[in-house]
């Protein structure tokens, strides 16, 4: 037996240590908390990718009675701008999650379900997306989004 290690690495930035485009694709997204449909957690979730022309697509969650149709606002997104643009890359995607007392102060973490498609949706155009996770204390910044699920799942597996 031996061991392999599976490392990843976080950028922790303070908000005045942000560019002016992260800065303004994070308030895309916290922005769209306001929007989430979501009277079940009550826990809001804004996303907003940029695409390689410039374009902004945004989304949030949307929750539904019958609990496991609703969707998490990285998903929404993600799967909104590929079906809009399918020719356009993704380069960046921004995530802020909000609860009745106010915005997280630790940045959220996106499930296991959103990772997955956020890596394929960066393994289909082979351009890195950049994922920023907001929080009031700080901001996590990932270089690409496999960085958030290494040794991930991709088609090749399936051959
Ligand atoms: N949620 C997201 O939108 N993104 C995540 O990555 C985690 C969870 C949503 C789903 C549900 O509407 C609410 O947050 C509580 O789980």
């Amino acid at each position: 037996m031996k061991d392999k290690i599976i490392s990843t690495t976080v950028h922790v930035f303070r908000w005045d240590e942000l560019n002016d485009g992260q800065r303004s694709l994070l308030e895309a997204a916290k922005q769209m908390t306001q929007q989430a449909y979501c009277p079940y957690s009550r826990f809001s979730v804004g996303a907003a990718a940029l695409l390689q022309d410039g374009t902004v697509v945004r989304g949030s969650n949307q929750e539904n009675a019958a609990y496991p149709s609703g969707l998490c606002a990285e998903r929404t997104t993600l799967f909104a701008a590929n079906a809009n643009y399918p020719d356009t890359p993704v380069v960046a995607l921004a995530i802020a999650c909000r609860k009745p007392s106010g915005f997280t102060l630790q940045p959220g973490s996106p499930c296991g379900g959103c990772r997955q498609v956020m890596i394929e949706t960066e393994h289909r155009f082979g351009v890195p997306i950049e994922v920023m996770l907001y929080g009031e204390n700080e901001v996590y910044v990932f270089d690409r989004a496999s960085d958030l699920l290494p040794y991930g799942f991709f088609a090749e597996d399936l051959a």
